[in-house]
């Protein structure tokens, strides 16, 4: 039996039910967070719980402020009672506006918003890890507000369906010529020996794998650019990784059916996939 959470109970997955009206089903009107669980521990919570509540005021919904804190107890019981304790899983939390009559603007104050949050069991792909994933690119058709993790997700649906359709595990996405992101992970590419990533700002998830790897890079020494890739620098890119939370570093060795560089993960992409592996896994004090 799954155990979830939602609105302040721990209940069994069949007896979670929401409104029809719920705002999050009606209009993609909240925002979400995906954390990692290594042994129990969460990784990086207080930069997941930060992005949290900076989306939450960001598209406006009036949350008791006490409610971002306490999902970090939910999390490790949803972990315990499901039995994830030991090893890995990934935590899903969304928070939306809440169940009210259908109106575009804002439902009437006091309209409690709904918490909902479920654990997973997490397997890392180590096929991916090791071998690298072919990757397509897709226009980004997204809105300009990229930087709110909204479960408006339609860009990122379309874009990942077209990676899978095409083979491939990710979609690179392209807007005004340049790389943003890909549609659920940050992309850093190789171009001419620079490392290179697109900035912080309204166009890209600022990424929490993204900082750790950006934080890394530092203690390590390895210069970064924050400038966009453009497409054509893209093409010639000797190494291109991903980054995220379910993804952690992985290099992308084939690009619209073309081989990246050597067409296996390159020195700088295995490097910070080291780095990360070393950062996680004794952050939360596993072994793998
Ligand atoms: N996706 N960019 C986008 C558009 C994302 O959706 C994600 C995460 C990332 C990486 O962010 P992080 O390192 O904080 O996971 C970048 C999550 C995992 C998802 O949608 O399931």
């Amino acid at each position: 039996m799954t155990t979830v959470y939602l609105n302040g109970q721990f209940i069994p997955k069949e007896r979670a039910t929401i409104s029809v009206e719920d705002r999050g089903f009606i209009f993609g009107d909240g925002i979400y967070e995906v954390v990692r669980v290594i042994d129990g521990r969460i990784f990086e919570w207080g930069a997941h719980a930060a992005r949290l509540a900076y989306g939450v005021a960001g598209i406006r919904i009036a949350l008791d402020p006490t409610v971002i804190d306490g999902l970090k107890a939910v999390c490790e019981r949803l972990v315990a009672d499901n039995g994830f304790a030991d090893g890995e899983a990934t935590v899903y939390m969304q928070i939306s506006r809440g169940a009210a009559p259908r109106t575009h603007y804002f439902p009437p104050a006091g309209t409690t918003p709904t918490v909902y949050a479920a654990a997973s069991r997490f397997v890392v792909p180590r096929d991916h890890r090791d071998a690298g994933v072919k990757a397509i690119t897709a226009p980004d058709i997204r809105w300009l507000r990229c930087d709110l993790k909204t479960v408006n997700l339609l860009g990122a649906v379309l874009g990942r369906q077209a990676a899978t359709e095409a083979g491939a595990y990710e979609a690179i996405l392209l807007r005004d010529g340049v790389v943003t992101e890909g549609a659920a992970t940050n992309v850093f590419a190789v171009v001419d020996g620079v490392i290179r990533t697109h900035p912080l700002g309204n166009l890209i998830l600022p990424g929490i794998t993204r900082k750790v790897v950006v934080e890394l890079m530092k203690e390590n020494d390895i210069a970064l650019v924050e400038k966009p890739v453009t497409q054509s620098e893209l093409s010639q890119a000797s190494e291109l990784f991903l980054c995220g939370t379910t993804t952690d570093v992985t290099g992308v060795v084939a690009l619209d059916g073309k081989p990246v560089g050597t067409g296996a993960p390159g020195p700088v992409t295995l490097r910070l996939q080291a780095l990360l592996d070393a950062r996680m896994y004794s952050a939360v004090g596993a072994g793998r």
